[in-house]
């Protein structure tokens, strides 16, 4: 079996894992760019965490706490300016996907001897990045062990994905304690973004058996916590359950990439202002269906990791936890599809579908 498999990134996991192993940080530089979101890192404790880490190492830092849900080209280039007028050498990232992935931009954009113009962001090519570290405070995107900083691109109408190796993060510092004050609707949206990655992972043409056994055990960890009605009431436990879960899934798309499921679901994102993980999680159990016509024990395979017999129980253990349903009209659902089909993740899937079998899966998701 041929396949490859890589994953830089060391993780730390476990409650203060910050302030055990925050030494790794002084690897990374002598002054950081804290990127984050505009209050929740101050509120879960992670932002105060890190500053103790960085002074302990005698380090000093600047922080960018700017950063907006699914962050803008603008939003990566302010922080990389911030980057570079202090003087910061590399980027501490905490916070949901949001602030990690502008964190990566921002490590990506600062470190360029000559500015990259805007319009070539995604397109141009890096030979360089300040050196990264991540702390996730959602159980969601990932992105702590991905290569991946996912910007709204204004230019295509969508979010698109500026990716090299050079945006592993070194270091993913995992501790759950920094999730205890999630509401109920970012603990489900996120989970739900986790789900999808490790579902999709397992249904790309570059799955392999070790990104088949990271998805399997994402799968396992996730299925065990959603028994819940709506994931409410989750305890330390399941806290931790669910960040593991998000980082192994995080590891399985760094290898697979994902598939028609986040093609489709940017275009909710991005023209309906659906949250990333709720947009997925919208349409995953109807492209499981259209996968199943060609690749029942694919499929098979991860309902009997969620403890599921068929893809109509998946749908009403999604049903339970996303609630009413957003609807689109049928210019809508076709100018989806119209663009899904193009977008470069299509190709990832281990059955390719066609537009109208995207416009199937949002009729039957979302029509
Ligand atoms: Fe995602």
């Amino acid at each position: 079996m041929k396949f490859q498999y890589f994953m830089p990134t060391r993780i730390f996991s476990g409650e203060r894992c910050l302030a055990e192993h925050g030494a790794a940080l002084k690897q990374l530089g002598t002054k950081a760019l804290i990127v984050t979101g505009t209050h929740s890192a101050k509120a879960n404790g992670s932002l105060d965490d890190a500053v103790k880490a960085l002074a302990v190492n005698g380090q000093a830092y600047c922080v960018y706490d700017k950063v907006m849900s699914n962050p803008t080209i603008a939003c990566a280039y302010e922080g990389a300016s911030e980057a570079v007028s202090n003087g910061c050498d590399f980027v501490l990232a905490i916070g949901g996907g949001s602030p990690m992935d502008a964190g990566k931009a921002v490590a990506l954009l600062a470190a360029q001897e000559k500015p990259v113009p805007p319009a070539e962001i995604f397109s141009a090519s890096y030979a360089r990045a300040l050196p990264v570290a991540a702390v996730p405070t959602t159980a969601g995107t990932g992105s702590e062990v991905t290569q991946y900083a996912i910007l709204t691109n204004d230019a295509a109408e969508s979010k698109t994905s500026v990716a090299t190796p050079l945006l592993f993060p070194r270091f993913a510092f995992l501790d759950a304690a920094y999730m205890r004050g999630l509401s109920q609707s970012v603990t489900v949206n996120t989970v739900v973004d986790a789900l999808s990655h490790a579902v999709e992972g397992m249904l790309s043409v570059r799955a392999s058996s070790v990104s088949d056994a990271l998805a399997g055990e994402s799968i396992a960890l996730i299925a065990s916590c959603i028994a819940a009605p709506g994931l409410s009431d989750l305890d330390d436990e399941a806290r931790r359950k669910l960040l593991t879960a998000s980082t192994l899934a995080g590891m399985v798309i760094a290898n697979t990439g994902t598939t028609a499921v986040h093609a489709l679901g940017y275009s909710l994102t991005y023209y309906k202002n659906i949250d990333h993980g709720r947009a997925n999680g919208l349409l995953l159990a109807r492209f499981l269906a259209f996968i199943e016509r060609t690749k029942r024990e694919r499929v098979a395979e991860i309902l009997a990791r969620m403890r599921l017999k068929t893809v109509d129980d998946f749908a009403r253990l999604l049903d339970g936890l996303l609630g009413k349903r957003e609807k689109l009209s049928a210019a809508e659902i076709e100018h989806y599809a119209e663009k899904a089909v193009k977008a470069a993740n299509i190709a990832n899937c281990v059955v390719r579908p066609e537009k109208d079998d995207l416009v199937e899966v949002l009729q039957g998701s979302l029509g």
